[in-house]
């Protein structure tokens, strides 16, 4: 089965079953200062989820392209991928466990559907503590499937329990299902989640509860339904494939490699794991980059993330001895070419992406040569005849440098040296620490929880934009935002640093709106419409899709139009006084405001 087949067939099935087909959101979030990227499919449904009305009402479906870093350490592997298509079928407060199951197995066994074997099928339920139950519920009806007891594991809340996606938000017990790509004849009777021949590649979530702060969980409102099918994996399984980098979505990527490094892929473990970890990297970076954000490789946030892909790339390209300069546009080319049929944003924005790699890698070229002095002068300023290399300079040579460890490693070799790499590993233990510690209060507050003052701020958000539009120009667009409880941030297109006079009018024009105290309403109409009435906003929606436009202000008097999910204040004169604290460069030709509401 070809990918897009898959693709439109669970559209087609979930369309039969009475949901709305969505399409995919940008894989920055907009407004969700909880997370960097859009990691799973329920990402942009979560107002929506907690209670917020979606225009195109209770049943939706997707294929939502997701980036997951957390799972880092294991891509290499055949199975996980930082960047991936999760196939995503929701009920906000419609349907629950028994259709959802139901759904699920006659999507993924029926003859007219995917007609997967039954036999390789297990599944997984929630085993209850103290948060939640056990989830009899799920378990009888798999039973009632005709599914054997056997293959029915009830797991604690660390493997059958998703979300919230931050720190809070909704969450709930899931139920798993896994598909085993082992011999058919070495079938167990007994599913084994520990065994990783049973492959996971559908989740469905019963998404009831709400994570607080306090780390309490209350009921929501409503009872959702969230699931999310990987792409990859059940492309794989439906072609009998046990390894993902085998299937149209990845084989070009390696056989790309392939002729790069003038090895094959399989020749050795180590091999097949390097151009993994390279197919991988640099599909995530492209994508990324490729979107309309435009991200930039850089020392925060997303750009962060691109940046140690695309270097984390090039470092096991070199250890496969890749020679060729520039050698990854090449690789991100071809990931252009074999999607570009279902992101068209990617060959949109080819050359950005082109441009970009040629930068980085020339720029982390420098980087390892520098490093490389570094090391030299290191080794010459050597007093001792300690023939070691403490792990604190290994790691420092890889903090300040970039200087992988493994090179480290070898140059040390070369001179008759060793590296202390278990102190190394110490030094970066405890670094890891503390930067899980500042990604983890990135998830605090914010829209996730639509709390009242990240609402407020939100609302602040567009009577800033309308302003900066009016006294910068009209090419002022929202490249990004992200709000918390405290503060908001805003990203725009503009060449250059604002001046104090334009910062104050932006200010004085935002809070003029706020002590009129205007209506913010809120109407549901087609994209096409949305664009006729002049609404600002990110055009991701398809042809013919219901959207949510927020109007403040009315008659005359319309401050600002935005299609947009919400939530917003009900009048602006909720907000309090508006006041920019910093306005500074965030990338070439974009802009970053921090403002609060006093
Ligand atoms: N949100 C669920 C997941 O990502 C479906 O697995």
């Amino acid at each position: 089965m070809k990918a897009q087949e898959l693709r439109q067939k669970y559209s087609e099935f979930f369309k039969s079953k009475g949901h709305a087909i969505i399409s995919s959101s940008s894989l920055i979030p907009e407004n969700d200062p909880t997370v960097l990227f859009t990691t799973a499919g329920m990402h942009p449904l979560v107002p929506y989820l907690m209670g917020e009305k979606h225009p195109l009402g209770k049943r939706l479906a997707d294929v939502q392209k997701c980036i997951r870093t957390t799972d880092i350490d294991e891509v290499g592997d055949a199975t996980h991928h930082t960047f991936f298509e999760m196939l995503g079928n929701w009920s906000l407060g419609d349907y629950f466990k028994k259709e959802a199951i139901e759904w699920s197995w006659e999507f993924l066994t029926s003859p007219e559907w995917l007609g997967l074997d039954k036999n390789r099928l297990a599944v997984s339920v929630f085993a209850g503590d103290e948060d939640a139950p056990f989830d009899e519920e799920a378990f009888d009806i798999w039973k009632g499937l005709g599914i054997s007891e056997k293959r029915i594991a009830r797991l604690p809340k660390k493997s059958n329990w998703w979300g919230p996606a931050g720190e809070t938000g909704p969450c709930g017990p899931d139920t798993e299902m896994f598909y085993w790509v082992g011999s058919p004849s070495e079938i167990p009777a007994e599913f084994n989640d520990d065994n990783s021949l049973w492959v996971e590649i559908w989740n469905d979530v019963f998404m009831q509860f709400n994570k607080r702060e306090d780390g309490q969980y209350e009921l929501l409102a409503q009872k959702n339904v969230d699931t999310g099918m990987g792409l990859e994996r059940t492309l794989a399984v439906l072609n009998g494939l046990d390894d993902n980098y085998k299937t149209e979505l990845f084989i070009n990527l390696i056989h790309k490699i392939e002729r790069l490094s003038n090895k094959k892929y399989g020749e050795s473990s180590e091999i097949t794991r390097a151009m993994r970890i390279i197919a991988d990297h640099l599909k995530a970076a492209t994508f990324i980059m490729g979107g309309d954000k435009g991200v930039t490789p850089s020392n925060t946030d997303q750009g962060y993330v691109v940046r140690r892909l695309i270097r984390r790339a090039i470092r096991y390209g070199k250890q496969m001895g890749i020679e060729e300069e520039s050698w990854t546009k090449e690789v991100a080319k071809i990931v252009v070419h074999d999607y570009a049929y279902v992101y068209p944003e990617l060959p949109k924005n080819v050359n950005f992406v082109i441009e970009r790699l040629k930068e980085e890698e020339a720029k982390f070229k420098k980087t390892l040569e520098h490093g490389l002095k570094e090391f030299n002068e290191l080794e010459n300023k050597r007093q001792t005849t300690d023939d070691r290399i403490n792990g604190k300079t290994a790691f420092d040579l890889y903090q300040t440098y970039g200087f992988p460890l493994e090179m480290t490693v070898e140059l040390a070799k070369e001179k008759g040296l060793r590296v202390d790499v278990e102190e190394f590993n110490k030094e970066l233990e405890k670094h890891q620490e503390l930067s899980r510690t500042a990604s983890a209060g990135m998830f605090k507050g914010g829209l996730a929880d639509a709390s009242e003052e990240s609402k407020k701020l939100h609302t602040a958000a567009h009577l800033m934009l309308a302003a900066l539009r009016k006294v910068l120009g009209d090419h002022v667009v929202q490249k990004g935002s992200n709000i918390t409880a405290e503060r908001l941030r805003f990203d725009f297109s503009h060449p250059e640093k604002m001046t104090k006079e334009q910062i104050e009018k932006v200010e004085k024009i935002v809070n003029e709106a706020i002590s009129e105290d205007l209506l913010v309403a809120c109407d549901e109409m087609s994209l096409e419409e949305a664009k006729k009435i002049n609404a600002m906003g990110v055009f991701e929606s398809k042809y013919g899709e219901r959207v949510k436009v927020y109007t403040i202000g009315e008659g005359p008097k319309i401050a600002s139009r935005e299609i947009c999910g919400g939530p917003h204040v009900e009048r602006t004169g909720e907000l309090g006084k508006f006041k920019i604290l910093k306005e500074e460069s965030s990338s070439a030709g974009v802009r970053r405001i921090k403002a609060i509401l006093e």
